[in-house]
């Protein structure tokens, strides 16, 4: 299996790699859903946009917690270094991640469309201003725009919250444009995201998923299903490829 998969991307004309909360698992970072979930252990209405105006400073202390008093301190592992290496050999176009990490451009990616946003950058619900989290003293919460004095949001995207440009135009064109897409560590429940596999697929694209378990799209898109945890499946991939 990871011998056709690894002839798959090297033959392929333009690769994509589609990620989800698993790839950073091993990073240390709890996805969201199945074991050691994080909505197991929080209310995903924390994460509703329509909450967060309504309880600013509960769920800005819930995403502190939750992210935050993490981000910067995880590392990318080697499934988000291979993507990088990938990228730098020609044989990957880009990633869309779903994730808010920002541990691709840790890893060294260079085109990266972060479909949900990123933790790295808050903005003013107000005036719109952007901050880089290095700015901002999170002891106080909500943090405030020294411009006009609004409330900061992490620039991500809350449920109820439409897809930022232009990654979501970038994120649509480059599965319209991708023979080989590689999905890791996606259960595929979220939509709009979950429907770029699918488009990949209907405009052609082989599909290779890495998922130690089955997901959304393991018996409806999937065509080399690599059963593995995200680090040792890329690792083995990648040896698979230096021997073509
Ligand atoms: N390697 C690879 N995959 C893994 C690993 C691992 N070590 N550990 C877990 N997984 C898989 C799980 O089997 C699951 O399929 O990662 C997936 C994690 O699923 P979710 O937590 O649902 O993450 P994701 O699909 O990215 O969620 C999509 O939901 O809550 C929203 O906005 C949030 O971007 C997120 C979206």
């Amino acid at each position: 299996m990871y011998a056709k998969a690894a002839q798959i991307i090297k033959s392929s004309k333009r690769c994509v790699a589609f990620t989800g909360a698993g790839i950073s698992v091993e990073s240390g970072i709890p996805p969201f859903r199945g074991e050691n979930g994080l909505w197991n252990k929080y209310d995903p209405q924390t994460f509703e946009i329509q909450y967060f105006y309504n309880n600013t400073k509960r769920s800005w202390e819930v995403i502190r917690e939750i992210f935050y008093d993490l981000f910067g301190k995880v590392t990318p592992n080697a499934a988000h270094y291979s993507l990088a290496e990938l990228e730098a050999n020609d044989m990957l176009s880009s990633v869309i991640t779903q994730n808010i990490d920002n541990l691709h451009y840790d890893a060294g990616s260079k085109t990266v469309h972060e479909f949900h946003g990123s933790l790295k950058t808050l903005v003013c619900l107000k005036c719109k201003a952007k901050y880089k989290i290095s700015e901002i003293d999170l002891n106080i919460l909500p943090p405030t725009c020294a411009k006009c004095g609004g409330i900061l949001k992490p620039d991500v995207i809350f449920f109820g919250e439409a897809i930022p440009e232009p990654a979501k135009t970038n994120s649509f064109n480059e599965t319209k444009k991708a023979d080989c897409f590689i999905l890791i560590g996606t259960t595929g429940t979220v939509a709009p995201a979950n429907t770029i596999p699918s488009a990949a697929k209907s405009n052609g694209a082989k599909i290779v998923e890495i998922n130690p378990y089955v997901s959304e799209y393991t018996h409806s898109v999937t065509d080399i299903f690599l059963k593995d945890k995200a680090a040792f499946a890329m690792e083995k991939l990648m040896e698979e490829i230096d021997k073509l």
